[in-house]
């Protein structure tokens, strides 16, 4: 004490990758902590009671799993990381919370731990383990384990068109059919294979071509997104390998050639009135000490 923890967004899916592919993204979630006779959290100025304060509760359960008691601090919170736009704010504040109960409690948890501890809260691991980790990941759940695969040197520009509404998880997982037949669930997989094989064979454009073609979740989720196919053909005529929605939306993410980010970007902003249009960068550290 005193140190900064933080910790990037990330856009969980990447097309048929769902609930198990993400990237992480360079908006962050900080937290400045420091000693204090008193325990407080301050987010965005303000002061808030700690009982109420998410990122702390995630704190005081990673202490209570572990047996510790945490000392008493100050943590002031600031984020770049809109909320409920589908760039997985809620795991990166779970991630800094677990990370919070790591420094405070000297618990020196593995990567791994935090990885069980994080999916363990979100249900699914697409964002916990690039906010972890950085860089783009792949990870599943088994029954004592959560294997997950890093991939760190992805040479793509990315855009993001972050909306001003705001769409739950919950709504959007809600519209997701219960089973799959069988060879619908085939070809939905083969999909996201082909995602990941082009991906390690930096075949971009086989890439966005298979990251359009979802069947997992997009086909039931655009309904609920506007401008859907408008982004997608826009972008692809200013050169765009593919767009998806980032997790479960409302936001959208272009992934086009190194370099052209920048004109891309500025041509999509002219189009989308009242979207957020941001060229972002990928994040290759995860959840770092500072
Ligand atoms: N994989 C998740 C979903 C990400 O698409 O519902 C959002 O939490």
């Amino acid at each position: 004490i005193p140190f900064r923890i933080s910790v990037p967004a990330s856009s969980a899916n990447l097309g048929p990758g769902f609930d198990s592919m993400g990237l992480a993204l360079g908006l962050y979630i900080h937290l400045d902590v420091a000693d204090s006779d008193k325990q407080a959290f301050f987010a965005h100025g303000s002061s808030e009671s700690e009982e109420n304060h998410f990122i702390w509760n995630i704190s005081k359960q990673v202490a209570e799993r572990y047996g510790v008691t945490l000392p008493s601090c100050s943590v002031q919170e600031t984020s770049e990381i809109p909320l409920a736009r589908g760039l997985g704010s809620s795991a990166s504040a779970i991630v800094a919370g677990i990370e919070l109960a790591n420094q405070l409690g000297n618990l020196q948890l593995t990567d791994e731990q935090k990885l069980a501890f994080g999916t363990e809260l979100e249900g699914h691991p697409d964002n916990i383990a690039p906010a972890i980790f950085g860089g783009l990941t792949i990870s599943t759940m088994l029954e004592d384990d959560i294997p997950s695969v890093r991939l760190h040197d992805i040479d793509l520009d990315i855009i993001a068109y972050i909306p001003e509404v705001e769409l739950k998880t919950e709504v959007a997982r809600d519209c997701l059919p219960d089973t799959y037949e069988r060879n619908y669930a085939a070809r939905a997989s083969a999909m996201s294979n082909i995602v990941v094989a082009a991906l390690y064979s930096k075949d971009y454009a086989l890439f966005g071509k298979m990251l359009e073609n979802d069947l997992f979740h997009e086909p039931f989720r655009k309904v609920l997104i506007s401008h859907f196919d408008l982004i997608r053909e826009n972008a692809k005529m200013l050169g765009a390998y593919g767009t998806a929605l980032s997790g479960a939306g409302p936001t959208m993410l272009s992934f086009v050639p190194k370099g052209n980010g920048e004109a891309v970007k500025q041509e999509m902003a002219k189009q989308l009135e009242g979207y957020q249009v941001k060229l972002l960068k990928i994040d290759t550290k995860g959840v770092s000490i500072s």
